[in-house]
């Protein structure tokens, strides 16, 4: 059977040619980076080189880049630690309600250790408001965290607004580009974002690597203390291979990605516009403002889960709300952030596209998915009690 995977957005394969990259480190030049010798050099000069093109594809400067361990260590050391640093000037802070779980659960730890947390409202499409943040701010806020793309419904945040707002007020801003980076332009002083958070499996690098932009002078605690890595941000022995590999993918994305986001925008758009002659289907997320890979419906009278079991039968990876709260029977706190209810939530389906999706594959799946959805339908209680 032939297999499809639409679901790039939960993880994304290894370029081969971030693999090449990456071979090397793991037998020869395995050295670790604090030692004074060659291998020791040669492996620091890798990681220094990778750092450099993370921070050149956000315009940042290689210095304010602190390599982690993953998108959401990321998430953790920018809040935690600015509310370490910064809790004799104030305990409060507003994230968006339709933040990745490590913000949204990270922000709601601090609010049990004495912080206040603001959780911003989001309009139908998933869009914060300008005017709602500025509301928001006080005196004693000491950080907006609101992403840049989400990751379930692809809604693309008006973050140049936000980071203007937050500037004006001396706020520091953090956003999550988690699904954003490599995908669409990230630019760290277009978007006067202070913490920017990324990694490299979302976008064909290895998994267990990601890094927190912190504009220099930005006050900031590590929550990893030891030997002083990462300019003393995130002491751990260097992931020497991983971030190898981050920097390859960050550099095809740098020659790649202008096109690939025109190539999927146009395949985005002809799923949506095939799916939506489904009877009783609906987009979520905002038609235009949205990743050039996701999609994102919901489906009345039918589950999430059949339909993605169904799928898979007919080989197509896909994913109901998001692929980290699979485990969860919760209704996606996304879903229900744009208004719906708990059952048109429990209906939805997020197929997201990648650089392997072909155009054929568009077509199956808009082949497969009205026979799916029939289907489920036709052995629906719902649907039943709704003729
Ligand atoms: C927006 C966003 N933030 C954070 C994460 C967590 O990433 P990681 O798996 O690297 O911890 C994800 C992963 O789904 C994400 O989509």
């Amino acid at each position: 059977m032939k297999r499809i995977y639409m679901d790039y957005a939960a993880t994304t394969p290894v370029d081969p040619r971030v693999f090449e990259a990456m071979r090397p480190f793991f037998t020869k030049s395995f050295g670790n980076t604090m030692s004074l010798y060659s291998y020791g050099r040669e492996a620091k000069k890798a990681v220094e080189e990778s750092r450099e093109k993370v921070a050149s594809l956000m315009n940042a400067n290689a210095n304010e880049i602190i390599f982690t361990g993953s998108a959401t260590e990321s998430d953790n050391l920018a809040l935690k630690g600015i509310a370490f640093a910064n809790k004799h000037k104030g305990r409060h802070m507003i994230v968006s309600a339709i933040e990745h779980h490590a913000v949204l659960d990270t922000a709601k730890w601090l609010e049990k250790q004495g912080f206040e947390i603001t959780f911003l409202p989001v309009d139908k499409y998933g869009l914060v408001d300008p005017s709602d943040l500025e509301n928001a701010i006080r005196k004693d806020t000491i950080l907006v965290s609101i992403m840049h793309a989400n990751n379930e419904i692809g809604t693309i945040e008006p973050i140049e607004e936000i980071g203007k707002i937050c500037s004006e007020h001396e706020v520091c801003f953090h956003t999550d580009a988690a699904q954003s980076f490599g995908k669409i332009p990230v630019d760290v002083n277009k978007s006067k974002v202070d913490l920017l958070t990324v990694c490299a499996h979302k976008m064909y690098g290895p998994k267990g690597v990601g890094a927190l932009f912190v504009r220099k002078g930005t006050k900031i605690e590590p929550l990893l203390h030891g030997g002083g890595h990462e300019f003393g941000l995130r002491s751990s022995t260097v992931n020497v291979p991983a971030i190898v590999g981050f920097g390859a993918a960050v550099d095809i994305a740098k020659k790649e990605m202008k096109q690939e986001a025109e190539r999927l925008t146009k395949l985005r758009d002809k799923l949506i516009k095939g799916v939506l002659k489904i009877e009783y289907s609906h987009l979520n997320g905002h038609p235009t403002k949205r990743l050039p890979n996701n999609t994102n419906f919901w489906f009345a009278f039918i589950e999430g889960e059949s339909l993605v079991l169904q799928l898979d039968s007919y080989g197509i990876a896909a994913s109901t709300g998001s692929a980290c709260s699979s485990e969860s029977l919760e209704p996606s706190h996304v879903l229900m952030a744009i208004g719906l209810k708990h059952e048109e939530a429990h209906g939805s389906l997020r197929l997201t596209l990648g650089k392997w999706t072909t155009k054929k594959d568009i077509d199956y799946a808009l082949e497969v998915l009205p026979k799916v959805v029939e289907r489920l339908r036709k052995i629906s209680p719902f649907k039943r009690k709704w003729e």
